[in-house]
């Protein structure tokens, strides 16, 4: 398995990406877990949201009731993002620390990019601006069919949620896309498997990836 190569920085930024529904937040948490009880220094951070500016941008973007313009959102999320990237993500990665990251600038190409249809150049662009560069060590694709997703789904449908099923597949394909370009640091999980099989590979693709950076 193909995984992505120890970068200069003394941390480790892995991502958890997919749609609505994959399982991304439900392993992100126990990786933490997992990774504090063995005694890592790690954080866990969330897009958009985490620090007071995220978050308020995080419900306007997601519970607002008003329209968006889909260039303002693409702006919404790169401002929380380089508001986190600034307040915690960088500092914590220069302190050497674990950072595991419950969406990051994946998701805004394979929301804004493919699912708006917005200018896949222009989208990357604005990701690394706001990133400053950094890139994740090792990102996590959780890939799982829509109507899967859906039905995981349940509870009331936020902003992005409302959004009609093509949407949704073409976000799906997106993010498929983008595993396909970046194959070293990008790891697909089949996301249909129960939850605890799921996490048994995300802790054995992670644990490959610290042997590979030779950080145990
Ligand atoms: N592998 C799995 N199999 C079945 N249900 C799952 C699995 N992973 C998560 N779930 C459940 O599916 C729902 C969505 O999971 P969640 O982790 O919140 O997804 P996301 O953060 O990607 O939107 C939750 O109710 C969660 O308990
Ligand atoms: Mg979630």
């Amino acid at each position: 398995m193909p995984l992505p190569r120890r970068r200069p920085q003394p941390g480790v930024l892995i991502t958890f990406e997919g749609i609505d529904g994959c399982g991304k937040s439900t392993a992100a948490d126990r990786a933490f877990a997992w990774l504090r009880e063995r005694g890592d220094m790690v954080r866990l951070v969330r897009e958009p949201g985490t620090t007071p500016t995220a978050e308020a941008i995080r419900d306007l973007v997601l519970l607002s009731k008003n329209s968006i313009d889909a260039v303002a959102e693409l702006f919404l999320y790169e401002a929380a993002r380089a508001d986190l990237m600034a307040s915690q993500i960088t500092p914590a990665l220069q302190r050497g620390e674990i950072v595991l990251a419950d969406r990051f600038y994946d998701s805004t190409t394979a929301y804004q990019g493919y699912g708006r249809k917005l200018d896949l150049a222009m989208v990357n662009k604005l990701n690394r601006f706001a990133t400053g560069g950094y890139q994740p060590d090792l990102t996590l694709l959780f890939d799982l069919p829509l109507d899967i997703a859906m039905e995981r789904r349940g509870k009331e449908p936020d902003r992005l949620e409302k959004e009609p099923r093509a949407f949704f597949e073409r976000v799906r394909k997106g993010f498929q896309a983008i595993a396909r370009r970046e194959p070293r640091r990008i790891v697909v999980i089949d996301a249909t498997a129960s939850a605890d099989t799921v996490f048994n590979q995300v802790k054995r693709t992670i644990d490959a990836a610290f042997r590979r950076w030779k950080r145990t």
